[in-house]
C-alpha cells in the first residue's frame, strides 16, 4: 500500500478520533489521524482535564477555608493562580504525550495539519492537508465542536480585546479577575463560576433560562444554585444579555430581566453559551455528507448519510461529552469491521464538577413525561448515608431515582453531593441493563459510602 493510502483516515485527534484510531489499528487497519492542533482535542487541552486541575486546586483551598467545621483551622491559606495554570499545563502536556505514545504504540500515523475532504476516487476518499494528499478506503470524521459567541452588541469585539474569553482563553489567564460575568449558566459556566468563586472573584452568572444547568433535574439544579448563592455567586436568571462594552479589566454587561434593563460591571466576561459542531470548511459537500442543524447526521452506529463515512464525537451534535465520543469512536470502528454494536444514548451519564458535584443518567421525571413514559420519582436525602453526614456538615445533597410505574425498572438516577461524579457510573449500568428496583435491592454496596444512598432509595419505592 502506498505511503499516503490508508484503510482509515480519521479527521481530528480528540477523544473520538484517537480512541477510534487505536481500535482501528488493533483491528488491523492502516490508520491515519489528521490533527491540526494537539492530540487529545478540546477535552484534554482546553476542556475536561484542564478544568479539573483548576477545580481540584480550588477544592483544596475550600477545604482549608472551611476546615473549622471539621475541627481543622488553617491560617493563611491562599492560592497562586499562576502556579495552578503551570500545573494545568504540566498535566495537559503529560496526557497529550501519553496520547501520542498510544498512537505510536498502536502503529497509527499522525499527520499535523488541517484536513479537508476533496471527494472520492477509485482509491477511496481523498483528504488534502497542506500540500499532501491522502486517500482512505474509509473515513471517520471527529472534528469536534467550538464555542459559540452569540451576536450580542459588542461581544464579538470584546474577544480580541481580551475582555471576553471562551473556555479556551480562560485557562491561560494568569491573574484572578476581581469580578467576572459568566454568560450562560450551563456546564462550562458553572464549573468556571465555581472556580472563580472559590479563588475570590466576584462572580455573576447571567442565564437566559429560568434555571441553571440546562437539562439537569430542576430540584437538583435549584440545590446547586442555592449552594452557590450562599457562597456569594450572583445569579441573574431569565436574563437576556443585550450589550457588552469596555475593555479588559473595565467592562460591563447589560441585560434585560423582568422587563428592566440592568448592567453589571466586571473585569472579565466568560462566554459559555454552548458549542456548535465543527462542520464548516472540512469538505463535507465534496462527498455529500448530510448535516442537520449544523451537525453531521448519524445513526446509532455512527454511520453518516454516505457509505464508508462515519462521524463520532461532538461533530454529530448528539451528546457533546468526551465519554460519548469515546464510545461513538469504538462503535464506528466496530461497524467498519462488521461487528454488531450501537451507542446506547439513554444510559450516558453526565457530571457537573462543581462542589457539590452533580451526576445524572437517564430520564428525569420531566423528560420521561415528555417521552410519554409512565414514570415516578423517589427522592432520598444523602444524609441517610453515614459517610455523607460524617463528611458534609450541613450538606443538602439528594439522590433521585426515576422508575417506570409498571415494571419498576430504573430509568434515571440523579444526584447532587460528594462523589456523585464517581458514583454515577454504577447508576448508568443500572439504566443500561434495565435493572429493576428489586435487582438493585439485592446488590451489596460498600459501607459506609455515599453510594449506599442509591440502594437505600430503592427501599423507599413500593
Ligand atoms: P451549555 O449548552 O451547557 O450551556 C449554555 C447555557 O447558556 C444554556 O443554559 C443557555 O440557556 C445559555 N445561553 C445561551 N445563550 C445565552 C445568552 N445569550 N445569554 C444568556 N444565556 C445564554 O453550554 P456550555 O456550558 O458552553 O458547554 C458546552 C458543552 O461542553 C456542553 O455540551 C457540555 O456538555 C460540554 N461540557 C461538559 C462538561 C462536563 O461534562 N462536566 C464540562 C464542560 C463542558
Amino acid at each position: 500500500m502506498a505511503d499516503n493510502k490508508f484503510d482509515l483516515i480519521v479527521l481530528g485527534g480528540g477523544p473520538a478520533g484517537y480512541n477510534a484510531a487505536e481500535r482501528a489499528a488493533h483491528e488491523g487497519m492502516k490508520t491515519l489521524v489528521i490533527e491540526e492542533r494537539e492530540l487529545g482535542g478540546v477535552c484534554l487541552n482546553e476542556g475536561c482535564i484542564p478544568t479539573k486541575t483548576f477545580l481540584y486546586s480550588a477544592k483544596i483551598l475550600d477545604y482549608a477555608h472551611h476546615g473549622d467545621k471539621y475541627g481543622v483551622t488553617v491560617t493563611g491559606a491562599s492560592l497562586d493562580h499562576s502556579k495552578v495554570v503551570d500545573r494545568k499545563n504540566k498535566v495537559v502536556k503529560t496526557l497529550v504525550s501519553g496520547v501520542g505514545a498510544k498512537m505510536k504504540g498502536a502503529g497509527v500515523t499522525v499527520h499535523r495539519g488541517t484536513g479537508v475532504i476533496k471527494g472520492k476516487s477509485a482509491d477511496g476518499f481523498t483528504v488534502v492537508s497542506g500540500d499532501e494528499t491522502f486517500t482512505g478506503s474509509k473515513l471517520l470524521i471527529c472534528t469536534g465542536s467550538e464555542a459559540v459567541v452569540p451576536p450580542v452588541t459588542g461581544l464579538r469585539e470584546a474577544v480580541p480585546e481580551g475582555l471576553a474569553v471562551t473556555n479556551r482563553e480562560i485557562l491561560d489567564i494568569r491573574e484572578i479577575p476581581k469580578s467576572i460575568v459568566v454568560i450562560g449558566g450551563g456546564v462550562i459556566g458553572l464549573e468556571m463560576a465555581s472556580y472563580f468563586n472559590s479563588v475570590g472573584s466576584i462572580v455573576t452568572v447571567i442565564e437566559m433560562l429560568d434555571k441553571i444547568a440546562g437539562p439537569t433535574d430542576a430540584e437538583i439544579s435549584k440545590i446547586l444554585q442555592n449552594n452557590y448563592a450562599k457562597r456569594g455567586v450572583e445569579f441573574k436568571l431569565g436574563a437576556k444579555v443585550t450589550a457588552v462594552s469596555g475593555r479588559k479589566g473595565k467592562g460591563s454587561v447589560s441585560y434585560e430581566m423582568g422587563g428592566k434593563t440592568e448592567k453589571v460591571d466586571c473585569d472579565l466576561i466568560l462566554v459559555s453559551t454552548g458549542r456548535r459542531a465543527r462542520t464548516a470548511n472540512i469538505g463535507l459537500e465534496s462527498v455529500g455528507v448530510l448535516t442537520e442543524r449544523g451537525a453531521i447526521k448519524t445513526d446509532e452506529r455512527c454511520r453518516t448519510s454516505v457509505p464508508g463515512i462515519w462521524a463520532a464525537g461532538d461533530v454529530n451534535g448528539r451528546i457533546m461529552l468526551a465519554h460519548t465520543a469515546y464510545r461513538e469512536g469504538e462503535v464506528a470502528v466496530a461497524d467498519m469491521v462488521g461487528k454488531a454494536d450501537r451507542v446506547d444514548y439513554r444510559s450516558i451519564p453526565s457530571v457537573i464538577y462543581t462542589n457539590p458535584e452533580v451526576g445524572s443518567v437517564g430520564e428525569t421525571l420531566d423528560s420521561a413525561k415528555r417521552a410519554g413514559i409512565d414514570a415516578e420519582e423517589h427522592t432520598l436525602a444523602l444524609r441517610y448515608s453515614g459517610r455523607y453526614v460524617a463528611e458534609n456538615e450541613g450538606g443538602d445533597g439528594i439522590v433521585k431515582i426515576v422508575v417506570g410505574k409498571a415494571h419498576k425498572n430504573i430509568l434515571g438516577v440523579h444526584m447532587i453531593g460528594s462523589y456523585a461524579s464517581e458514583i454515577i457510573y454504577g447508576a448508568a449500568a443500572m439504566v443500561a441493563r434495565e435493572m429493576r428496583v428489586d435487582d438493585v435491592r439485592r446488590l451489596v454496596f460498600p459501607h459506609p459510602s455515599v453510594c449506599e444512598a442509591i440502594r437505600e432509595a430503592m427501599f423507599s419505592i413500593n
